[in-house]
């Protein structure tokens, strides 16, 4: 046992388990260096470096069934998309800084989540109307729509709506966090800007193949499956809610599915399709 430093703060007292205690560990270290209430450093456990304690205190005790799956399904995509945000706001970076190749790793793995976020829709097809019925009224008028980090992904990405800002749900820290990404240039600003620094005017040039730009070429290709990603992501998703609500209002009051389908064709890269018409 090492001494913890002083700066250690004492386990956090407050934390109780709600939901099935039998297969979920105790939330031994609340504190980030792990110590125990007389100062001493405990050995570093796989539940305490991930904070599986506290992971999995996050889910209350379902009121119905199905209840957990739509949970968790939640839950783990906003896991997901704040990787996202991690690795979009490095790809920025990297192409902001002409290496080009390094971005497109960050975008691969960007890609690849959002594939895998597309196929988490399959299990959410496991559920039935019913099921779901069984306990949609709790949500009131929670909805993803309100989700401020798909918002994030949105905007850091290229497609800003700035009226979402003034959402009445929003905390001050979301507004500020939206309003930051806003401002921010996006990954969509980030690629034009660097056309613009290699002399591209048009943006089908880089779909001409020419050798000279063909790393820019290659990022473009790469940009594009992320939007298509996205792109299935958005329509999995709109036939999970048919499947669901059918044409019923959403909990978020738009009109539910006929509102999904309106962003169907929203792209983050809009003149990368548009060049393609143009070859
Ligand atoms: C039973 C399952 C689901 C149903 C019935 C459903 C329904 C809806 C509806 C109707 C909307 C439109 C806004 C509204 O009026 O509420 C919406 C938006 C949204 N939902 Fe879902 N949803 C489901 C699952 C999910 C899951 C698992 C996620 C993952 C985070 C998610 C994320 C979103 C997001 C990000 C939006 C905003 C889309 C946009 O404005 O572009 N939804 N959802």
């Amino acid at each position: 046992m090492r001494l913890c430093s002083l700066t250690c703060a004492a386990p956090d007292q407050g934390l109780t388990l709600r939901f099935g205690p039998r297969v979920q560990p105790e939330p031994r270290h609340a504190s980030p260096a792990g110590c125990d209430s007389a100062g001493m450093s405990e050995p570093v456990t796989y539940a305490s470096y991930l904070r599986i304690g506290e992971l999995l205190a996050l889910q209350q005790e379902p009121r119905a069934h199905d209840e957990l799956l739509f949970v968790v399904l939640h839950q783990s995509h906003e896991l997901w998309f704040k990787l996202l945000l991690h690795e979009l706001d490095d790809a920025v970076a990297l192409v902001d800084a002409d290496r080009f190749p390094e971005a497109e790793t960050r975008l691969r793995r960007m890609v690849t989540i959002i594939r895998q976020l597309v196929a988490q829709w399959d299990v959410l097809g496991t559920m039935t109307p019913s099921g779901y019925l069984a306990f949609r009224h709790v949500l009131e008028g929670g909805s993803g729509f309100q989700s401020v980090q798909w918002r994030e992904v949105e905007f850091a990405s290229g497609r800003k709506e700035p009226g979402y800002v003034d959402s009445s749900w929003l905390s001050e820290g979301e507004r500020a966090a939206l309003r930051a990404r806003l401002d921010a240039p996006s990954l969509a600003d980030a690629f034009d800007a660097a056309l613009h620094r290699h002399g591209v005017v048009d943006v089908g040039e880089v779909l001409r193949a020419r050798p000279d730009l063909a790393l820019l070429t290659m990022l473009a290709e790469s940009l594009l499956d992320y939007d298509e990603a996205i792109g299935h992501w958005r329509h999995r998703h709109v036939l999970a809610v048919e499947r669901q609500i059918g044409l019923k209002p959403g909990t978020g009051g738009s009109s539910g599915a006929a509102y999904l389908r309106s962003t169907l064709t929203h792209r983050f890269f809009p003149s990368l399709w548009e060049a393609r018409t143009n070859l």
